[in-house]
């Protein structure tokens, strides 16, 4: 059991009690992030005179070489230590003696961890929205090649209207497009440099707040330094981001595995992302989106413990605060590797065109043209609704499409209808003549997609600074 704080303790701690309040088993996920912040903390303390210039630069050396150690697997991190403070500290010392013993001057473990925690979040919103890009690229792709293929659009899961493959793509290019300018305003709200705040009151030292903030790439130091180290509001608002996140991946891959139904066919998910079952044999289950649709309820629940964790805390920092990590690093690494796996699955998805187009065909999605038809041809839309409803009734029972009935046949229901409502209800004419900014015809989705396109040339930085 080694500590860093022994001496007003006059009795060991005790062994469950130890083990209890050790958070090494999972803070140590961060020790890049631990070795960064102490890095930048040494040189400040150099800079301001606080070390001597040869100090800084013995423990900077070993910091370094410690965490090469690290990476490299020659030092193991051993639940030996309390935390990876600890750890880092205790290893410094061991390697450099009493100057190592300076390290910590000027420092608290609650601006600490808060450091290491804000460094380690940055990085995974990074490293996410980098994820999210990748999807956005495969769904333009599929967007761009699919202007064309019909298929029905749906509401309450009943065959509404037709549209394209591209369209209903489109609809999640948005989604995830949204959920990047989400990440984008965490990352600015939250890249504020908490290091300096001490326990809670700040310290006596006449630290460089403004220089370790600029070290680590921040836009500068936080302003209050009880804030500072009891501020867990920019984890919250990306568990919150990643959690919608999950909730639009979740909705897509209840699509795909609806989709991929023996009853619907429109899609068919490739071998290598696809499972069998150990009795069936016949069966190809779509495992990867049923996993991502249900690893949804982890990260909502990471959010969740968050929230109620942090409801009663009294200001500056309590332990209840070491609860941030285990759930928000599970809810991290679900989430990106969510959109790396769905991803994929995308990426090699087939599309059977021929069966969407035939389900486009056969479920009466032309009605709401074929009433506008009438409406066109001076009937009241009320009236041209209950018409065609008729009709829909009438070739329901023959087991037809408004297509298949003769000129004949639907003049019998109004006289308004003339050799060109073939014409007007086709597929292509009820895509093609949504023309609108954001309707499915193929000339408005190029329109999109020429937006979308030169959205995902550009960083985001650059694309939000714009707007
Ligand atoms: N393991 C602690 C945490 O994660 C580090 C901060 C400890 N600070 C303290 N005052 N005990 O929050």
């Amino acid at each position: 059991m080694a500590q860093l704080w022994g001496g007003r303790f006059t009795k060991e701690t005790d062994r469950l009690v130890y083990n209890f309040n050790a958070s090494i088993g999972f803070d140590q996920k961060f020790y890049a992030q631990d070795i960064e912040g102490s890095i930048a903390h040494v040189r400040m303390l150099g800079k301001q005179g606080i070390l001597t210039t040869e100090e800084m630069e013995q423990i900077v050396a070993c910091l370094e070489q410690i965490k090469q150690d690290v990476d490299s697997g020659k030092l193991e991190i051993t639940d030996e230590y309390e935390d990876i403070h600890s750890f880092v500290e205790a290893n410094l010392i061991e390697r450099l003696g009493d100057t190592g013993k300076k390290l910590h001057t000027g420092r608290s473990r609650n601006d600490q961890v808060a450091l290491d925690m804000r460094l380690y979040t940055r990085l995974q919103v990074l490293e996410t929205d980098e994820l999210l890009k990748e999807l956005l690229t495969t769904i333009l792709k599929i967007m761009k090649e699919n202007t064309d293929t019909i298929m029905p659009g749906f509401t309450h899961l009943q065959k509404a209207q037709p549209i394209t493959l591209a369209h209903h793509m489109g609809a999640y290019f948005e989604m995830f497009k949204r959920d990047r300018s989400r990440l984008y305003d965490i990352f600015v709200r939250m890249n504020y440099c908490p290091l300096g705040s001490g326990a809670l009151a700040g310290t006596t030292y006449p630290l460089d707040r403004e220089y370790t903030a600029e070290l680590l790439g921040f836009f500068g130091p936080t302003l209050n330094s009880m804030d500072g180290v009891s501020d867990r509001d920019y984890l919250i608002e990306f568990l919150s981001a990643l959690s919608t996140i999950m909730m639009h991946l979740s909705r897509f891959s209840e699509e795909i595995i609806i989709w991929n139904s023996n009853e619907y066919q429109f899609v068919e998910i490739d071998d290598a992302y696809s499972t069998g079952s150990s009795i069936m044999p016949q069966k190809k289950n779509p495992d990867i989106a049923e996993l991502v649709r249900g690893k949804t309820g982890r990260v909502y629940g990471a959010l969740m413990s968050l929230l109620t964790t942090m409801k009663g805390i009294p200001l500056a920092y309590n332990k209840d605060m070491q609860e941030d990590k285990e759930l928000s690093f599970d809810a991290f690494d679900t989430a990106k590797g969510c959109i790396a796996l769905f991803n994929g699955m995308l990426a090699t998805m087939r599309f059977n065109k021929d069966v969407m187009r035939k389900s486009a065909n056969n479920g009466f999605t032309n009605a709401t043209d074929a009433a506008d038809y009438l409406v066109n041809h001076g009937i009241p839309f009320r009236d041209a609704h209950g018409i065609i409803g008729q009709i829909v009734l009438y070739c329901i029972e023959k087991n037809m499409a408004i297509d298949d009935m003769s000129l004949e046949e639907l003049q019998k229901f109004s006289p308004a209808f003339e050799q060109d409502i073939f014409e007007a209800i086709s597929m292509e004419t009820c895509v093609d003549k949504r023309l609108t900014i954001g309707a499915p015809s193929p000339q408005a989705m190029e329109q999109v997609i020429a937006i979308q396109e030169e959205y995902l040339a550009k960083n985001w930085w650059e694309e939000e600074e714009e707007t």
